[in-house]
């Protein structure tokens, strides 16, 4: 991977290292604690359906466009928004590094969670009832025992963008990546045995044909796209600002976009049915319940399933250091957005810039870990409402500010006509009008979320 220190940029070693990086980036938290649990909120089978829709028709798009404008323009994000669309564009490149702090801060939280369940398992201190499982969720997820974990988390993650042992995690990852496929993709086919699982393929495979219609469910799809893809904050962007070879760009979008669809609709396809076998549908808030642990879903319904497998201990263990891993590879990408965009616009030393903002990020987390409904808030406005902004802005950027310059440069190993104008024809007259309405119709949810957590409800 890169060593960027200073304003000396360094580029990639080998193609396969960027490909690798973006789809570390890609998949994360957000593939199986994010997915499930937004699946569970909105529908199931419905949800699933709108959020392939919107990665293929809006994700890949935008994801081309900010690989794009990263290798074109070969600075940060912050300093290419301005360099493409002119001074008027400064703030979007704000706004994409607020998101960045925005997001990592209650993702930390998270990852925090899967560290505490890969040591609590391997202690044998998991409960393996659903009931047990719910509260110890409710005992580890938030107080004390969050913000212990999530700075751990932090700080790890400051360390390796400080320190550069990127090379040492680039190789973990090579190794864990296929790893974590292989235990999905295991624990998949296990479920299909499982009793009582068909209504939970019910739910996540069969859509209700109404609720396609939904303006929730349509929304939290698209957010749901823009966050697994790590899309709409310049993070791809700066990855791809470290590209110096003309690979072809639509090509890598396909990689990752792919590899990122599928490790999520893995986990779908044991979530479900484990919700399912076990009954657990009201504790996660499936069904009309309320959804107070309904962030939790992923972190209710696994212990309990793998707990009673004959080695179930090392499963539950396995399962959760493998997602830890991918949290990091992820929550490496966001702090990576905040600390370019500091080195560029302010000159700082990167070391500086990570310790400062990392731990600007690490107290602004500190809400996420004592309460939930922050937490889910913050999800709601940073994780969903301001990528949709971001990705419709870029769009813009992309598909009319800089048009001419886009084309060019996707034309470098993308020699197909047909194909580049159909990718036009995406970011300029699909991507913007759909992305504006989805803008609107997410403002709402948003204003729900945070009443909630105000206590206006
Ligand atoms: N995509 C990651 C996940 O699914 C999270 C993430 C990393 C992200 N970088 C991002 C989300 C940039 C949005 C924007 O876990």
């Amino acid at each position: 991977m890169q060593t960027s220190q200073g304003n000396g940029r360094d580029a990639w070693a080998t193609r396969a290292g960027f490909v690798l990086a973006a789809v570390g980036s890609a998949v994360g938290l957000g593939n199986m604690w994010r997915f499930s649990y937004v699946a569970a909120e909105g529908g199931g089978a419905a949800f699933v359906l709108l959020y392939l829709g919107f990665v293929a028709f809006i994700g890949m798009p935008i994801m081309t466009s900010e690989l794009v404008v990263g290798r074109m323009t070969q600075v940060s994000p912050v300093q290419a928004v301005k360099q493409l669309g002119g001074p008027a564009w400064g703030p979007l490149g704000v706004l994409f590094a607020f998101c960045g702090f925005g997001i990592l801060s209650y993702y930390s939280v998270i990852a925090g969670w899967t560290m505490r369940y890969s040591l609590d398992a391997l202690r044998g201190a998991i409960p393996a009832d659903p009931t047990g499982a719910a509260n110890y969720f409710g005992s580890v997820g938030t107080g004390m025992p969050a913000i212990i974990t999530h700075v751990l988390f932090m700080v790890l993650t400051i360390l390796i963008v400080v320190r550069g042992i990127k090379k040492g995690l680039e190789r973990a990852a090579v190794i864990l990546m296929p790893l974590l496929f292989f235990i999905l993709v295991g624990l998949a086919l296990w479920a299909t045995t499982l009793s009582g699982g068909g209504a939970g393929y019910a739910y996540y495979l069969k859509p209700q044909f109404g609720e396609l219609f939904d303006p929730t469910i349509i929304t939290d799809a698209a957010g749901q796209a823009f966050f697994s893809l790590s899309l709409g904050m310049g993070a791809i962007m700066t990855y791809a600002s470290y590209l110096k070879t003309k690979t072809n760009l639509a090509k890598e979008t396909v990689t990752i976009a792919v590899s990122d669809f599928g490790v999520a609709f893995i986990a779908g396809l044991f979530v479900f049915p484990i919700i399912f076998h076990f009954g657990i549908e009201d504790a996660i808030g499936l069904g009309g319940a309320i959804a107070d642990n309904t962030v939790g879903t992923l972190f209710i319904a696994i212990p309990p399933a793998l707990l009673s497998l004959p080695i179930g201990q090392w499963i539950v263990a396995a399962f959760f250091v493998m997602l830890f891993f991918a949290a990091l590879t992820s929550a490496i990408s966001l702090l990576e957005v905040v600390v370019t965009a500091v080195i560029d616009s302010w000159g700082w030393e990167r070391r500086k810039a990570a310790m400062v903002f990392g731990a600007g990020i690490l107290l602004a987390g500190i809400p996420s870990a004592f309460n939930l409904n922050f937490l889910d808030f913050a999800d709601k406005l940073v994780g969903n409402l301001f990528l949709i902004l971001g990705g419709l802005l870029i769009s813009i950027l992309v598909g009319y500010r800089a048009r001419d310059r886009a084309d060019a440069e996707l034309a470098q190993g993308l020699p197909n006509a047909n194909l580049r104008q159909a990718w036009a024809g995406f970011v300029r007259y699909v991507a913007p009008p759909v992305l504006l309405v989805v803008f609107f119709f997410t403002i709402p949810k948003v204003w729900t979320v945070f009443k909630t957590l105000v206590g206006m409800n």
